[in-house]
């Protein structure tokens, strides 16, 4: 089947994680590609009868690159300083999607949507509406409304913010890919 391949960039936003203060490592950055990559798998495992709104046409096989990964504080420049150099398509080596972790809540030291407002061109409001709508709706989970999250593109690159919780990542992703996918066709 043809191949369709988009360029993904990762970073995630957290204070700790930067510090190295969990004994874990960081969780959201990992569980971002991981939950990509499990619905890519299973997309193309069913790519036969598969007709999800927003992705290509069936019999098609999607392929994802893994170009970035960063780790930032929550800081509105360290964020904006990757999501720039990111979505510089100067060189034609832009990201086709930049998905940031963490920072969209309401602690003081949130910054990540007002960090990525500032240096989008052109925004997309409804995307992560939607997407927290379905997961308030369809999974029950109100906290979804919490995440103050945005989206939108920079040159030919869309970014996507989502909230750090691996578990709130796993929920929102298989929602949101399809229709981020859909975007970044667009934009090609
Ligand atoms: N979205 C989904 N789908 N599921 C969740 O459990 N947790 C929320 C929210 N979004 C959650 C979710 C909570 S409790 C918060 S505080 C915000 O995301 C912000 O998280 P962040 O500050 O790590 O970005």
């Amino acid at each position: 089947p043809p191949k369709i391949s988009f360029s993904l960039g990762v970073l995630t936003v957290s204070d700790r994680a930067f510090s190295g203060n969990y004994d874990t490592g960081d969780l959201s950055g990992p569980a971002v590609i991981e939950t990509i990559q499990s619905i890519l798998n299973n997309y193309n495992s069913n790519n036969d009868n598969d007709n999800t709104p927003g992705t290509t046409s069936p019999s098609t096989t999607l392929k994802m690159k893994i170009i970035e990964t960063a780790i930032v504080q929550d800081e509105i420049k360290m964020i904006q300083d990757k999501l720039i150099s990111w979505s510089n398509d100067d060189d034609d080596d832009a990201i086709d999607l930049i998905v940031t972790t963490g920072g969209t809540g309401f602690s003081p030291r949130d910054v990540t949507p007002e960090a990525t407002t500032e240096i989008l061109e052109r925004k997309c409001d409804g995307l992560m509406s939607f997407c927290t709508l379905q997961c308030v709706s369809s999974q029950i989970q109100p906290l979804a409304s919490l995440s103050r999250g945005t989206a939108g593109v920079r040159g030919r690159t869309l970014i996507v913010n989502l909230p750090g919780n691996p578990y709130a990542i796993k929920e929102i992703l298989p929602i949101l890919l399809p229709l981020s996918l859909h975007a970044v066709a667009d934009m090609k």
